[in-house]
């Protein structure tokens, strides 16, 4: 019986894995909510599936900043399931300009809380789930062909990245968004650093970009040029297509970064 840990899960992106794991796989799931209690849409969501389907998924606390929650979460887990298969870090926090200080539009707008509080959720507390879920990771013992086609046997480490993180990709000079963007290129390099790492114990890591995604997160940010050209994807969509690119993961894919289509981001 696989295992898979969600962060993120309330609703978007996150919820939108918990339906795909649901709908790809016989697994159990561990969803994790920021704000237990105030989930409308994960709420929405239990409530349409059959006594069964719901007893598949474990609904947990979990904010990503707090690393006594995330320890209490790996024992719970080891308790219950003693393992992990995959473990998707989603969530993330890119601001509105409105009730956060960020995204920045330019050098003024810099603030030093909030670049730490966004490195603490898009970096820190990816990097700190993966530490803490390593020993899980590695006890998985399953058989071949619990998620992905190529019926490899190695658990998966997942991250929710952005094109905006790559270096070499950023020559327009477009959008500032210095700290979002500084918060995902940390996450990328901590995730490229521990492949290795992971790699030895049979864990592959990746990170991922969806492409602009219509959630609350990209609102503020999508306007009806974008949304004609169709570069504002379904949520469904673009997890289904990550989702795809994980089904699709080879030893060589490990440490990498790729977009919603699998194609290699230069960091
Ligand atoms: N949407 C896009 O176009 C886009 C593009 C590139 C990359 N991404 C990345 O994709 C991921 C998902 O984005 P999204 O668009 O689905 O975002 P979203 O709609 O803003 O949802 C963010 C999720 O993260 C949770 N969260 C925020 N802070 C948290 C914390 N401290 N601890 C635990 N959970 C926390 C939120 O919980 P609450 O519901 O309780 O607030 C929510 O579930 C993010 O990592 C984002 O950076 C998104």
């Amino acid at each position: 019986m696989a295992v898979f840990v969600i962060t993120g899960a309330s609703r978007s992106m996150g919820l939108q894995f918990v339906r795909e794991l649901m709908r790809r796989t016989r697994g159990r799931i561990v969803a994790c909510v920021l704000r237990p209690g105030s989930t409308p849409d994960l709420d929405g969501y239990l409530h349409s599936l059959s006594d069964d389907e719901r007893a598949r998924i474990m609904v947990h606390r979990l904010d990503v900043t707090d690393v006594e929650q995330i320890e209490e979460l790996a024992m719970e887990v080891e308790r219950t399931y003693g393992r992990v298969d995959g473990l998707f870090n989603v969530a993330g926090v890119l601001g509105d300009r409105i009730n956060t200080p960020g995204p920045e539009m330019n050098l003024n707008q810099m603030d030093a809380k909030w670049a730490r509080d966004q490195m603490m959720v898009n970096a820190v507390g990816p990097m700190m789930m993966i530490s803490k879920f390593a020993k899980l990771l590695r006890a998985r013992k399953g058989k071949d062909g619990y998620l992905r086609s190529t019926g490899c046997r190695e658990s998966v480490v997942v991250n929710i990245s952005a094109r905006v993180a790559s270096m070499d990709d950023n020559n327009s000079g477009g959008l500032a968004w210095y700290t979002y963007r500084m918060s995902k290129a940390a996450l990328n390099a901590g995730v490229r650093a521990c492949s290795h790492e992971l790699k030895r114990q049979g864990t592959w890591t990746i990170c991922l970009y969806p492409g602009m995604t219509d959630t609350a997160m990209s609102r503020p940010f999508q306007n009806k040029a974008l949304r004609d050209k169709g570069l504002v994807f379904p949520v469904d969509f673009a997890v289904g297509r990550l989702m795809d690119v994980v089904d699709g993961m080879e030893e060589e894919h490990s440490g990498g970064f790729y977009d919603w289509a699998g194609q290699s981001i230069p960091f």
